[in-house]
C-alpha cells in the first residue's frame, strides 16, 4: 500500500500566456524506511509535485492516498501538521529566535502536548548541534548548521514523511553530505519515508530509489 500513494496526479497553472501543464498523471508509491530522490531539470515539476504531496495544494486531477486513505476525505492541514515534515533550500529559520526556540515554535504550532523544550533539545542533539549552541540566535549559525536546525524543526513532531526540496542547494559538499546522512538515518534508523528533490548527482546517488521528472512526467523506473 505504501505510506503515500499518488494516482494519476495532474496539476496546471493558469497564466496569462495560457495553461502550464506542470504535472501530468503522476503515479507512484512511497514506502516507509526508504530514501527517495526526485531529480529532473529546472521547471520539470518537482516542487509542484512536492506541494501536492504535502497537502499544500490540491491536484487538478488524480488522487493522493495516505496509508490508503484519500486526502480528499482528510483534513489537509491536519494531515500536513501530523504526518509531514518539510525542509527547503533556504532554511526559513526565524532570525530573531534562538536555535531551540525555532524548534519549539514548530511544536507549539503543532500543539505538541509534551515538554516542548526537552523535545526541541533532543532534536537538536540528534542533528549534531551542541548544547552550548542551543541559545544562539539562528542567524549566528553557518549554513550547514542552519539546515540541520531546520531538519530538527521538521522532525520534532515525529512526522512519518519528510519532504525536502533542494535541501543541499545552498551547502558546500561537506555540509551537503552531512545533511544527507541525517536524512538517510531518519529513513534507515527511524523508519521515515524520506523524499529529497535534488539537482546534485552525489545526493541522488545516496538515495535508495531515484525517480526522474521530465516536462511534468514522473518516471518511477
Ligand atoms: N505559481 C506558478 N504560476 C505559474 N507557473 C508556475 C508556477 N509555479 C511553477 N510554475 C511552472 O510550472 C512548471 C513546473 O515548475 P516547478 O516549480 O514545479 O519546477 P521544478 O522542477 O521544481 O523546478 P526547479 O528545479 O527550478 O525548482 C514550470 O514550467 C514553472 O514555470
Ligand atoms: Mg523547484
Amino acid at each position: 500500500m505504501g505510506v503515500l500513494q499518488l494516482k494519476n496526479l495532474s496539476y496546471d497553472y493558469i497564466t496569462k500566456a495560457g495553461k502550464v501543464h506542470a504535472l501530468k498523471e503522476a503515479t507512484a508509491t512511497f514506502e516507509s524506511g526508504i530514501v527517495y530522490a526526485i531529480v529532473g531539470r529546472s521547471g520539470s515539476g518537482k516542487s509542484t509535485l512536492m506541494s501536492l504531496m504535502a497537502g499544500l495544494d490540491v491536484p487538478k486531477a488524480g488522487e493522493i492516498f495516505y496509508r490508503g486513505e484519500s486526502l480528499h476525505s482528510l483534513d489537509r492541514d491536519k494531515f500536513r501538521r501530523e504526518h509531514i515534515g518539510m525542509i527547503f533550500q533556504s532554511y526559513y529559520l526565524l532570525p530573531q529566535l534562538t536555535a531551540v526556540e525555532n524548534v519549539e515554535l514548530s511544536l507549539e504550532l503543532a500543539k505538541y502536548r509534551g515538554d516542548k523544550r526537552k523535545r526541541a533539545e533532543e532534536m537538536l542533539t540528534l542533528v549534531g548541534i551542541k548544547r552550548e549552541q542551543f541559545k544562539k540566535r539562528s542567524t549566528q549559525f553557518s549554513g550547514g548548521e542552519q539546515q540541520r536546525i531546520a531538519v530538527a524543526r521538521a522532525i520534532a513532531t515525529n512526522p512519518e514523511i519528510i519532504l525536502a526540496d533542494e535541501p543541499t542547494g545552498n551547502l558546500d559538499n561537506e555540509n551537503s553530505m552531512n545533511v544527507v546522512s541525517i536524512l538517510i538515518d531518519l529513513a534507515h534508523k527511524y523508519g521515515k519515508c524520506v523524499i529529497i528533490i535534488t539537482h546534485a548527482a552525489e545526493v541522488a546517488e545516496r538515495a535508495d530509489v531515484v525517480f526522474k521528472m521530465d516536462d511534468g512526467i514522473l518516471f518511477t523506473q
